[in-house]
């Protein structure tokens, strides 16, 4: 079976990889170490034993602790360099890396600090090892509005070193509709728009992510499949869902990988993309996401060209680039 062979060698981009979540338990480690940081987990492993979530806010709970660590510009710079490294290993020539400024701001850390870090990493990676890479802010939707507005401000002074603002953090209870204004603002601002929705909450997030806020793409939005109308709305209009198998199945949206819906996805003609979403902590990069899904889910040769195609499709890749790689 020479599948899982071109599925690893298919050029392809990632599109949902939140750089917080491909932070190592060793890299945790030699972080706090570096910088006289505390962690409640006495070694590596034990760390990497509480990764067993039951859902999408057991997994922020640790998340968030994870990113305690991170503190100066080399501390970013160090995390997104392990991840485009592993990135390029994994024939990925294209990355937008979601990153959480109100993690870091929350315990003082500037947002220039974690911007620089990044974005170095970024300028070298397409120097140093052919992957381009930009960068996409998220808001934390368990925040308030206010607190996002205030968060685009202090990022502003860096506008050319993102390209677009996403929604992230527990969806439930939290609507797109409660970052209605922020997210107006920042269409005005030019930015390229996507919000997560429909990873545990209903398709009425879908459509209010895409009517409200204005998303070019959505996030996951796996729970789309309960609503055919909605269905028919993201085909056709080539809305892109940016789905992550293996956090799926490590939150439990799924219980198991073999019921993911990606193939009906596909089959219903959506512009449907495989990503890691949190690496570090579900067990996988981009390859094992891809590898292990085509495996459980039945996809076949065509749907590993579909889904690289999708993936440059659904891409901010400016043309014409962007056609030549489709
Ligand atoms: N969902 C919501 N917030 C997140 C995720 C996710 O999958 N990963 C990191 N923050
Ligand atoms: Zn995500």
């Amino acid at each position: 079976d020479r599948l899982p062979e071109l599925v690893r060698a298919l050029p392809k981009a990632e599109l949902h990889m939140h750089i917080e979540g491909s932070l190592e338990p060793e890299l945790i480690f030699a972080l706090a170490q570096r910088n006289k940081v505390e962690i409640p987990y006495a070694d590596v492993e034990t760390l990497r034993h509480a990764y067993a979530f039951t859902n999408l806010q057991s997994f922020l709970d640790i998340y968030y602790a994870g990113a305690s660590v991170l503190i100066t510009e080399q501390d970013f710079y160090d995390m997104a360099w392990a991840y485009l490294k592993r990135a390029q290993a994994d024939n990925v020539v294209h990355t937008e890396m979601f990153f959480d400024p109100q993690t870091h701001t929350a315990r003082g850390v500037p947002v220039k600090t974690v911007i620089d870090g990044l974005h170095r990493a970024c300028v070298d990676a397409g120097r140093q090892l052919g992957v381009s890479a930009s960068l996409i802010l998220c808001f934390l939707r368990h925040l308030s509005e206010e607190d996002a507005f205030a968060t685009l401000e202090e990022a502003l002074p860096h506008r050319d070193k993102f390209i677009g603002v996403g929604l992230d953090s527990s969806e439930v209870g939290h609507p797109p509709e409660k970052f209605a204004r922020v997210f107006a603002r920042c269409r005005e601002l030019g930015l390229h728009l996507v919000a997560h929705a429909g990873e545990e909450g209903p398709p009425a997030y879908v459509w209010s992510a895409l009517d409200v806020l204005k998303v070019e793409r959505v996030d996951h939005g796996v729970q789309s499949s309960k609503d055919p109308a909605l269905m028919q709305r993201l085909a056709e209009e080539r809305i892109p869902l940016t789905v992550c198998p293996l956090s799926n199945l490590k939150l439990c949206v799924f219980p198991d990988l073999a019921a993911h819906n990606i193939k009906s996805l596909l089959d219903a003609g959506l512009v449907a993309t495989i990503n890691s979403d949190d690496p570090a902590y579900f067990g996988g990069y981009m390859n094992e996401n891809w590898v292990q899904t085509f495996a459980a889910t039945g996809l076949d040769a065509r749907h590993a060209w579909q889904l690289a195609a999708n993936s440059f499709e659904a891409s901010f890749i400016e043309p014409p680039q962007k056609q030549a790689y489709m």
